[in-house]
This record gives C-alpha cells, structure tokens and sequence, in this order.
C-alpha cells in the first residue's frame, strides 16, 4: 500500500487526479472505474480544468462506475447517472457509448447484475478503480457483512448510509433503500486501486480499514490484501494513523 497524505481537501484532490491523469496519458484507451460521493467532486473538477488546458484526452477512455440506487432512472437528479454527468462527464471529452452506471430504473436485478459483470469483462477489466470510503467501511454500496467474493448485486443499505446520504435528498424517506454495486470481488480485480478520504467524520474508520484486520465487518479492510492500492488522504482523514504514517 502507498499511503499519501495531502493537507487539505484540495491538496488531496489534486493528488489524486494526478494519479488518474497518469492512468490516462500511459493508457489513453484505459477503463476507469469511477466513483460518486462528496469526495471525489473535487477530483473531478481537478480533471476537468487539466481536460480544458488541453492536457487531457478522454476521446477513448471507458468508465464503468460502481454503483447506482435502485429505482433512480438518468433523469433523476439524485442518480448516480445523474451526478456523474453534471460533475464529470459533460464537461470533458468522453463518449457517451465509453459511460457505464448500473441500470438503477431496470428492476430486474440478476440481468442488471449480470450484464454489468458481461460489460466489465468484456473490456479486459478495470485499469484503475477510484473509491470513496463510507463511515462504516463500506466500498461502493458493499455494506459491513457483504460477502468478499461478490460480483454485481443487489443490495440493502445500512441506516448510517442512507443518513450520510440523506443530505441530497429532500427527507431521509426520500433516500432509495436499495442500490446496485459492484462486488468485492469485482473491485479486488481491478489492476490498480485508489482509495481517497477527506474530513475528519472518516478519521477512526479509515485507520480501522488500512490497519486494522481484514474482515468483512469494514468492507474496505480487504484493499490491504490489493497488491496495488494507493489511498490519499486529507489531513483531517488521517488523524488517527500511526504516527510513523503522518510524519
Ligand atoms: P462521500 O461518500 O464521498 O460522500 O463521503 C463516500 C462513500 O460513501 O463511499
């Protein structure tokens, strides 16, 4: 693991796209697995501002991102389709037949699953797999207790989840209590994984993922087994690590 700590919100994102431009201009047809959530927004804009100097190119890039709520079509502005077209995809270069989210309107749960899990293999996997971190350890929608040898599937999301996400919504009755996600599995399969955090609410679950022992009680805890995994961490996210990790 290669620990990175920046020193604001800022600093981490800016790392971090750093990390994702490099996977672009060494791989220009590469497939990005990308991520929704406050943290990433910053990443995003870092990208696109490099995308609109003329030092990006997204013309054969690929994204398959990690999850989607379940009922939520694209025209929903709670939808993760949604999010990732107003904070990334319409603002950069990229095809719209090159963009993956997981059906959120199909019901059908084993076609979007196994579709999803057809499309990822059929472009050779992912080259690098962008994820948040929830409160509770979970990656993507993968909840404390999901299985580690899932693909895409359904899943329930915790009370903590749909509180922290609640802040989209007009009431936490309004938050789906249901999503699509890639599986552990899927995730552990990507060649590369970088994992970023900011504030301090996520402080005592990252350190418990990172350092503490690998169980499916903090999904995030089994990226210390990935054999390329980078996290970048704001200041504040990264308060309770040892203190040879901070120095
Ligand atoms: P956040 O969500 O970036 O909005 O904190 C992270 C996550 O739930 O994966």
């Amino acid at each position: 693991m290669k620990l990175i700590c920046a020193n604001s919100y800022q600093d981490m994102s800016r790392k971090a796209a750093n990390l994702i431009s490099a996977q672009v201009i060494m791989k220009p047809n590469c497939v990005l697995g990308l991520a929704t959530g406050g943290t990433p927004e910053g990443v995003y804009k870092q990208l696109i501002d490099w995308y609109r100097k003329g030092d990006l190119d997204f013309d054969q890039v690929t994204s398959i991102n990690l999850d989607e709520y379940v009922g939520l079509g694209h025209e929903h502005e709670q939808s993760y389709w949604y999010f990732m077209q107003k904070h990334f995809f319409e603002h950069i270069n990229i095809r719209p037949d090159h963009i993956f989210v997981p059906d959120g309107a199909n019901p059908d749960a084993e076609t979007v699953c196994r579709e999803y899990d057809q499309i990822i293999q059929r472009h050779g996997g992912i080259d690098l797999q962008l994820l948040g971190i929830g409160v509770d350890g979970h990656i993507g929608f993968n909840e404390p207790g999901a299985a580690f040898e899932l693909g895409t599937h359904r899943v329930r999301l915790q009370q903590s989840t749909i509180k922290a996400n609640q802040r989209y919504f007009a009431s936490e009755a309004d938050v789906p209590v249901e999503a699509y996600t890639m599986g552990i599995k899927t995730i552990m399969q990507a060649h590369k994984v970088l994992l970023i955090a900011s504030g301090p609410a996520k402080a005592a679950i990252v350190r418990e993922a990172l350092f503490g022992p690998v169980t499916p009680r903090v999904p995030a805890s089994i990226l210390q087994m990935h054999p390329d995994l980078t996290v970048v961490l704001d200041h504040e996210a990264s308060a309770c690590l040892p203190a040879e990790f901070t120095a």
